[in-house]
């Protein structure tokens, strides 16, 4: 029996991580994390495209002309609205137009206000609030798959990595919150729970098409002037390593997912957490 050319094939770990010539497209990559995953994948010498809504375009714009100065790749800016599949087809056309193929499709996109509606308690739960975080972070991760996937069946090739969270592996400790207005909501749980197992449905599904589907499940990401001393003592508390997560934390782990250093990964949920989940 004649084995499979990449059963004998030999990387090393300079062509594994390699991303030149690879184009990743990255949703609401205009909020905290996803510049710094811009900024990994275009080390790494890829093309990313920024996409995000309208409202975030001049954000966008900057970081891929940051990018573009920092590393000389070929970044683009992009809007793209995960409450329309219309906007999504939009920005696949475009995207298709500058570069003729997608590589990489990160989800990083998410809906996820602090508002008194979304903090409200769950028997009083607003159902409209329920419903629109149930769109971008899970309907949003659903069309897009749907969209890039069939670009990547065409192409038979792709690899996306979709974001899930700590919050859809566990029950948030409500004990943790205090004062501090920041509850995690059921609609984000039910959300990314739901992207979690969508992750291991497409991996299943696409199996044989040279697609890999995997997700990136981050604790909670140290955000300056948003969290109170008192909820950051009790989180920290929680993880094993004692701190929340820099942007930074979740650079290997995406790095390793969208790169053939991950070729043979697929179906699986990487958490990056400090330990969080495991104990
Ligand atoms: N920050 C954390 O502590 C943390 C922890 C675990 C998981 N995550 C996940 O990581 C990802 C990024 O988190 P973040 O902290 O950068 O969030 P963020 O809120 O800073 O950024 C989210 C981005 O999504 C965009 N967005 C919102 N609605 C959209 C829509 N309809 N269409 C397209 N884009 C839309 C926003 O404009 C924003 O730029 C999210 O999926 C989040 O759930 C974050």
């Amino acid at each position: 029996m004649i084995p499979h050319e990449r059963m004998i094939q030999k990387k090393t770990n300079a062509q594994l991580f390699d991303l030149s010539g690879r184009v990743a497209v990255i949703t609401g990559a205009a909020g905290q994390l996803g510049p710094e995953y811009a900024d990994c994948l275009s080390e790494a010498g890829a093309d990313v495209v920024i996409s995000d809504i309208a409202a975030s375009k001049n954000r966008s714009e900057e970081i891929t002309s940051d990018i573009k100065k920092k590393y000389g790749t070929n970044p683009k800016s992009i809007t793209m609205d995960l409450f329309e599949k219309e906007s999504i087809e939009q920005a696949a056309k475009e995207i298709l137009d500058s570069y003729g193929k997608v590589d990489i499709l990160i989800n990083n996109a998410a809906y996820n206000p602090i508002t008194k509606e979304t903090q409200a308690a769950f028997e009083n739960y607003n159902l409209d609030a329920w419903k629109k975080i149930l769109d971008v972070d899970l309907t949003g991760v659903f069309l897009t798959c749907q969209v890039f996937g069939k670009i990547m069946l065409e192409q038979q090739y792709g690899v996306i990595t979709n974001i899930g969270s700590v919050y859809g592996m566990v029950g948030a400790d409500q004990r943790i919150y205090g004062e501090s207005g920041l509850n995690s909501a059921a609609a984000y749980a039910a959300a990314k729970g739901g992207v979690i197992n969508l992750t291991r449905y497409l991996a299943a599904y696409w199996q044989g098409k040279n697609i890999r589907v995997n997700s990136i499940s981050p604790g909670g990401v140290y955000n300056p002037g948003v969290q109170n001393e008192e909820f950051l003592n009790n989180y920290m508390y929680k993880t094993m390593l004692g701190r929340m997560a820099a942007p930074s934390d979740l650079r290997g782990a995406m790095l390793f997912l969208c790169s053939d250093a991950s070729d043979f990964v697929t179906g699986s949920n990487l958490v990056v957490d400090a330990g969080w989940t495991s104990w």
